[in-house]
């Protein structure tokens, strides 16, 4: 462990006295095994309170010693800016509540579980991992031109439901897919892939939702 002095770089924005967004730099000691949130920490709290970001559980957030002493932070691309680092997030959570992300199934289970076989459960294994952060839906250049596309996120999360057993909806799920707001808007560039904190590999997933619509076959 050992201090370092690390040149933070912040896109700002406030809608009550700025007409753009402009950079600021702040200088900020930490250990090098900090996390890159504490340095938005040290700066909100001991060096400009007006600094405004979301967090939450701070799951897989880098740290200081990964990603070096220059660091340069701007709120998450293709979601309208309200202040500093905080975006709207409606219109991602409107385009993840159109995949129907919940379990759907008419049957009464009665007293019992509704049960699964190892095998059916590893279908769709990889997309619970999800934690809704949108890293992967604002890092996607489709996105960014194109906010009708329901994005990588969404898909992740209908993908999770179509492939589990368990679920009677997924002929649902493909049709709202297969519209032009859909997976035929992704053009397998990977970046969402890429940014994924919980490391889904979303760029399949997608084209296996792409392939169910195709072949008609789950
Ligand atoms: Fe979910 Fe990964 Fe996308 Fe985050 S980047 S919303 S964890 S799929
Ligand atoms: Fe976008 Fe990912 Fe497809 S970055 S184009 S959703 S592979």
């Amino acid at each position: 462990m050992a201090l370092v002095d690390v040149e933070l770089k912040i896109k700002r924005y406030n809608p009550e006295q700025d007409t753009k967004p402009h950079w600021e730099t702040y200088e900020v000691r930490l250990e090098d095994t900090d996390r890159v949130v504490d340095v938005l920490h040290e700066v909100k709290w001991h060096h400009d309170g007006t600094l405004s970001f979301r967090r939450s559980c701070v799951h897989g957030a880098l740290l200081v010693k990964d990603v070096g002493t220059k660091i340069t932070v701007e709120p998450i691309r293709g979601l309208p800016v309200i202040k500093d680092l905080v975006v709207d997030m409606e219109p991602f959570f409107d385009q993840y509540k159109s995949v129907l992300p919940y379990l759907i199934n008419s049957t009464d289970p009665g007293y019992e579980e509704r049960r699964q076989s190892p095998e059916d459960r590893e279908r769709f294994d990889d997309t619970t991992k999800c934690i809704l952060c949108a890293a992967c839906t604002t890092s996607c250049p489709i996105y960014w031109g194109n906010e009708s596309y329901v994005g990588p996120a969404a898909i992740v999360n209908a993908h999770r439901f179509i492939f589990d057993s368990r679920d009677e909806a997924a002929a649902d799920r493909l049709d709202i897919l297969n519209q032009r707001s859909g997976v035929w808007r992704c053009r397998t560039a990977f970046s969402c892939t890429e940014a994924c904190p919980r490391d889904i590999k979303i760029t399949q997933a997608i084209q296996e939702v792409k392939r169910a619509i195709l072949y008609n076959r789950i």
